[in-house]
């Protein structure tokens, strides 16, 4: 898959995914990530990308040429699922990052400031929150919907991991209370059941454990 994501900060995007899973996934060559700067795409020479909004108000709000000439320029003639960061977007779900690990290219468009010209959520497939909370800008959200996504390609989990994903529906996900060694820490016991070396007795405890969280 093809990850481009357009940034005014994309030096955010290297060392959050030079480690672990997402790192594995760059290196076996199952996701490709390009982070632009947004920069690039600037109206005037000296870098801007936002301008003040008519009607007066507080703030400057990024241009809609901008994110058009970009697009324009990232999309070529792909197949691609253009996505917009946005604090009063559609709320990120399990359920989108399973249909978007189908796509072959996705791109993330980063929102800073006060926000965006209206006319860009017209150039986009989707606005996107990650949560009912402002940040002060697109990258982290598109980092965190990277990470789920990618997670769900072929060949970056192990099958055990993989097979996890099943138990999540829309909105929560069904797990049982898993330990591990020491088997009493101060004073805490692990249920005597696990010891037991029962597999049919471990999982109907599992199953009678599984919670809704
Ligand atoms: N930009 C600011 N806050 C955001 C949020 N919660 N989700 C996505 N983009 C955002």
């Amino acid at each position: 898959m093809k990850i481009d994501v357009i940034s005014l900060f994309p030096k955010m995007f290297e060392s959050p995914f030079a480690e672990g899973m997402i790192k594995r996934a760059l290196d076996k060559k199952i996701i490709e990530l390009e982070c632009h700067d947004m920069r690039k795409w600037a109206w005037n020479s000296y870098g801007a990308v936002d301008d003040r909004p008519y009607g007066g108000g507080v703030g400057m709000l990024i241009r809609v040429d901008v994110i058009d000439q970009a697009l324009k320029e990232i999309k070529k003639n792909k197949n691609s699922k253009v996505i917009l960061t946005s604090a009063k977007g559609k709320k990120f779900t399990q359920q989108m990052a399973r249909e978007w690990s189908k796509e072959d290219n996705l791109i993330f468009i980063c929102g800073r400031y006060e926000g965006f010209d209206e006319r860009v959520v017209d150039l986009v497939d989707e606005e996107v929150s990650i949560g009912e909370y402002v940040l002060t800008g697109g990258e982290l959200p598109t980092m965190v919907m990277i990470d789920s996504v990618t997670r769900l390609l072929d060949g970056v989990l192990g099958k055990d991991e993989s097979n996890k994903d099943e138990s999540f529906s829309e909105n929560s996900v069904l797990e049982y209370p898993q330990y591990t060694r020491p088997a009493e820490y101060l004073g805490k016991n692990v249920p005597e059941i696990l010891l037991s070396g029962d597999p049919k007795k471990i999982k109907q405890w599992q199953e009678a454990k599984k919670e809704l969280k």
